[in-house]
């Protein structure tokens, strides 16, 4: 099965922080999956260049333009990164971002020929609702565009409350929605649904990282805080 970690740094990583990574990347010279980081924009450029893939966490739905502030994917691409988070929980919230413009800059990172990392999630009260499945059915429905396949797209389910938080779901809950989303693909798009990976994301680590990885539908992992340090995210990528 295919098999795929990502380190996304968020808003964390300054020059101080790249000597730690050419460090941690000289450890993984050949990975036997696909590993990621995806570093805030300013480092994706001097990022390059190791068997760590780089990713970028965000990139805005138009090439170019009056965007103060924004990056398009063609840009992030020049930069050097060749997939893209988008979706991100936190670009939800923080941004007001919608399953319509997550759609968008999806199909503006496969005009870039980049690969995207789509993130979706229920929040703690539709959990506690018991919403999960249907928050999960809508925002595949309307943040995933046409064209969908295992080359250009991998969904990461991290559910809101349990990122940062220490919390996660248990393993039967992860099985059971990974489940459901695989089925959903399969229902979308046949056998590029069936192919495409998943990685779960919120609160994975040293601890419950193998648990979590060997279980059905689980590609691997995206994975926040625990990236940020040598020390805690070469344990979690020798779990895979
Ligand atoms: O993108 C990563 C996720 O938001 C998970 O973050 O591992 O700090 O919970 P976390």
């Amino acid at each position: 099965m295919y098999k795929m970690i990502v380190g996304n740094w968020k808003m964390n990583g300054t020059s101080a922080d790249l000597e730690e990574f050419f460090d941690f990347a000289n450890d993984w010279l050949n990975p036997m999956f696909d590993l990621m980081i995806c570093p805030p924009a300013t480092l994706i450029g001097r990022m390059t260049g190791t068997s760590v893939m780089i990713g970028a966490q965000d990139c805005h739905a138009d090439v170019k333009g009056a965007h103060t502030g924004d990056i398009s994917a063609e840009m992030l691409a020049d930069a050097g990164a060749t997939h893209v988070i988008v979706g991100h929980s936190e670009r939800r919230t923080d941004h007001a971002e919608t399953n319509a413009m997550v759609a968008a800059k999806t199909n503006a990172a496969w005009n870039a020929e980049m690969k995207v990392i789509l993130c979706i999630g229920e929040t703690e009260a539709q959990y506690r609702a018991g919403e999960t499945l249907d928050v999960l059915r809508t925002q595949m429905a309307e943040s995933i565009p046409d064209g969908a396949m295992k080359t250009n797209i991998t969904i990461a389910y991290e559910p809101v409350w349990a990122i940062g938080t220490g919390l996660t779901p248990t393993l039967q809950e992860i099985a059971d929605v990974h489940a459901f989303i695989r089925e959903t693909l399969v229902a979308r798009f046949g056998d590029a649904g069936a192919a495409m990976p998943l990685l779960y994301g919120g609160s994975v680590k040293a601890s419950n990282a193998r648990d979590i990885f060997v279980l059905p539908n689980v590609n691997g992992g995206l994975v926040g805080g625990a990236s940020l340090r040598k020390a805690d995210f070469t344990p979690i990528c020798s779990a895979l």
